[in-house]
């Protein structure tokens, strides 16, 4: 079996951050040069900052991605981004199929799956975002969903380096609420399952991060758990003092 592939915390800040935002990020970096912790870290800012934030964190480890990619690499595409402009502006990461971005946009599996290989295809590494909502839930229906979600989402050729899978089950996105660790434990043992038969050791290899109110007091839990490696964290990551606080579980 491959080794635990090395955790990371992404922020996704959504649609959230001016200039001034740069000093949140200079404040992570600042601490995290102080007490190096044993996961990366990476900021999604709004496409808007993706420039200035990278000035602002040139001589530090944290890394930047952006938040969606057109699946184009280029062309008549008004208001898009392309993963080649990310990676022009030293992105490594990019998300893509946030639930936010399926529910507000009707973005598809099929849709998804065509922008992380435009992600991979910049040698960006798409972070693909699956998870039930509160409905598929209580039908009793979130592996099947999960299993659905993966299997249309993810790239065929996807390795453990192209692909990271964030979990989010959409009832706990921007709720406070969180499933039990045992919950989380077993549709992160299944997405494992999954990746593995698919990938076989890239399927072991690749990170499954768990998303949806992670905060400074539940974060040592939610990282403790089997499969879990590491977070995306949305309206914790905006605030240095609970970004850091995610990342002191990695300490
Ligand atoms: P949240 O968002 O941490 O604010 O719940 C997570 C996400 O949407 O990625």
């Amino acid at each position: 079996m491959a080794d635990a592939p090395r955790p990371l915390v992404a922020g996704n800040w959504k649609m959230n951050g001016l200039l001034a935002g740069r000093e949140e990020a200079r404040l992570v970096a600042e601490r995290i040069a102080a007490r190096p912790a044993a996961c990366d870290v990476l900021i999604c800012p709004p496409f808007t900052l993706i420039a200035p934030l990278a000035k602002t964190l040139d001589k530090s480890a944290i890394l930047r991605g952006g938040q969606d990619c057109h699946p184009a690499q280029s062309g008549a595409h008004t208001g898009n981004v392309s993963a080649e402009m990310l990676s022009d502006l030293t992105c490594s990461h990019v998300i893509v199929g946030h639930s936010e971005r399926r529910a507000d946009h009707g973005e598809s599996d099929v849709l998804v799956r065509a922008k992380a290989e435009a992600a991979i295809s910049q040698s960006l590494t798409a972070i693909v975002c699956i998870g039930e909502t509160e409905a598929e839930r209580d039908r009793g229906e979130t592996l099947d969903v999960v299993k659905r979600q993966l299997a249309g989402s993810v790239p065929y050729a996807a390795t453990a380096a192209s692909v990271t899978i964030a979990y989010e089950p959409v009832w706990a996105i921007g709720t406070g609420r969180t499933p039990t660790p045992d919950d989380v434990a077993e549709v992160h043992g299944v997405i494992r399952n999954e990746l593995a038969s698919r990938f076989g050791q890239d399927g072991h290899g690749m990170r499954i991060l768990y998303g949806g109110s992670v905060k400074p007091a539940n974060a040592s839990e939610l990282m403790s758990v089997a499969n879990v490696d590491g977070a995306l964290v949305g309206g914790a990551s905006l605030k240095a003092d609970d970004f850091d606080g995610i990342i002191e579980a990695y300490r």
